[in-house]
């Protein structure tokens, strides 16, 4: 499958895009919202803080993390797809979050002598990366000294694991149909590929560690479906 190809990624993000929100709410039931809270409540973003978003899509967590450190803290929300972007910008808008910056940039481009930040965080990016190794390091070197990361994602278990069968079940009854009926099935059929090439948690925290983290750890959510990841630099 061709999916991780930088253009198709980009492709398929600014052609669902106008659906994103509403399906994400609908697959999940509005689950996603309470695993970015967790995600965001483990990391504890204070007052101040210097917090970027990383393919933040259309800004969920940008949103979390703004209100935990105002008044005089900043969060940068940054993906390379301009229309998924572009509803992060109006969401912002109508919210009245105006001091949430918004970049269009591949994370994998940022050149990290320019910019630094304390914490970071990444639902369901780091799986849509060409290269995972290449991701964290990435985060490790926009990082501050002890700064800390957290990456929320599908969780890749163990293949015929109980956990793994009800994720296919999921995907392939739940997920593809409901987005067939928005002619988005392609587009949403990939997530299934996308996890079987997504490390597994032992996996992520020994490229955490090669990367250089010094403290990681990583828990599973909801029946080992989805997967935390906590990086400490
Ligand atoms: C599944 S969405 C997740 C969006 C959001 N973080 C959320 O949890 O709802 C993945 C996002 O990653 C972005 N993305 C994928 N590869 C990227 C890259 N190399 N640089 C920047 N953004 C990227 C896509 O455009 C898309 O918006």
């Amino acid at each position: 499958m061709q999916y991780k190809k930088y253009n198709n990624v980009k492709t398929i993000f600014n052609k669902i895009s106008y659906k994103y929100d509403f399906l994400n709410n609908l697959l999940s039931l509005g689950l996603h919202k309470l695993w970015k809270r967790k995600l965001v409540n483990l990391l504890q973003p204070i007052d101040g803080e210097n917090w970027a978003d990383l393919c933040c899509g259309t800004g969920d967590l940008s949103f979390l993390i703004y209100k935990k450190i105002l008044p005089t803290g900043s969060v940068t929300g940054i993906d390379n797809a301009r229309e998924i972007l572009e509803l992060a910008k109006q969401k912002s808008k109508i919210i009245g979050h105006k001091l949430i910056k918004w970049e269009m940039k591949d994370i994998l481009e940022i050149d990290h002598n320019k910019q630094k930040f304390d914490g970071i965080c990444i639902s369901y990016g780091l799986r849509n990366l060409v290269n995972v190794e290449k991701g964290m390091e990435t985060m490790f070197n926009l990082l501050n000294e002890k700064g800390r990361a957290g990456c929320l994602d599908f969780n890749h278990s163990r293949e015929n694991s109980i956990s793994d069968l009800f994720q296919k079940i999921y995907l392939r009854l739940i997920v593809v149909p409901i987005s067939r009926i928005f002619q988005l099935s392609n587009e949403y059929s990939y997530i299934e590929d996308s996890i079987k090439n997504y490390p597994d948690g032992d996996k992520l925290i020994s490229i955490a560690k090669k990367v250089g983290f010094r403290k990681v750890s990583y828990l599973t959510l909801f029946f080992r479906q989805m997967g935390i990841l906590i990086l400490e630099k």
